[in-house]
């Protein structure tokens, strides 16, 4: 027979489902301390990629803490990037490089890569990787 205690359980586990689906995917993604543990990942893959790696200045640091910032708010977070500086505007700040659909490509692996090293799960990792696939080849100029 069903007591008040299952009962709560019931209601407890409804109020976690509607939780979970309301959640934005910063918040699934742990956040921007989650964002930053990706962006660590990420950037030495990018690095010795060589489509990619030589875009990027050897002093990756600046552009770790950039990225940080502007995934957070990307993926819903608060707006960290635009708080500092201005108008996002990526497509414009990528022009000075001459990105290819294979440096798409190339960008995405690195990601599906740090995704996977961070331990996301796999229908998270997707989700991020769906959402980052319009940006990186709208920023495709060459
Ligand atoms: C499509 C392939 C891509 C390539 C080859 C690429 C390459 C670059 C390069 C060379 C920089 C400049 C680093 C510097 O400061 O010298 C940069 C900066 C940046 N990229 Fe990308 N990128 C790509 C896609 C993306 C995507 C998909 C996003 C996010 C949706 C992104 C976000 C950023 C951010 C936030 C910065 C720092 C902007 C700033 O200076 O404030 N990039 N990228």
């Amino acid at each position: 027979m069903a007591g008040a205690a299952d009962y709560l359980r019931v209601k407890e586990l409804i109020a976690l489902t509607h939780e979970r689906e309301s959640m934005t995917i910063y918040e699934a993604m742990g956040g921007v301390e989650g964002i930053r543990r990706i962006v660590e990942a990420f950037y030495p893959k990018v690095q010795a990629h060589p489509l990619i790696g030589p875009l990027f200045p050897d002093n990756i640091r600046p552009v770790m803490e950039r990225q940080t910032l502007f995934l957070s708010q990307f993926f819903g977070g608060p707006p960290l990037y635009s708080e500092q500086y201005g108008h996002p505007m990526m497509r414009a700040r990528h022009l000075p490089f001459p990105i290819t659909e294979e440096r798409a490509e190339a960008w995405l692996g690195c990601m599906a890569l740090a995704l996977e090293e961070t331990g996301m799960e796999p229908q998270l990792r997707r989700a991020v990787l769906e959402r980052l696939k319009g940006p990186a080849y709208h920023f495709v100029n060459s």
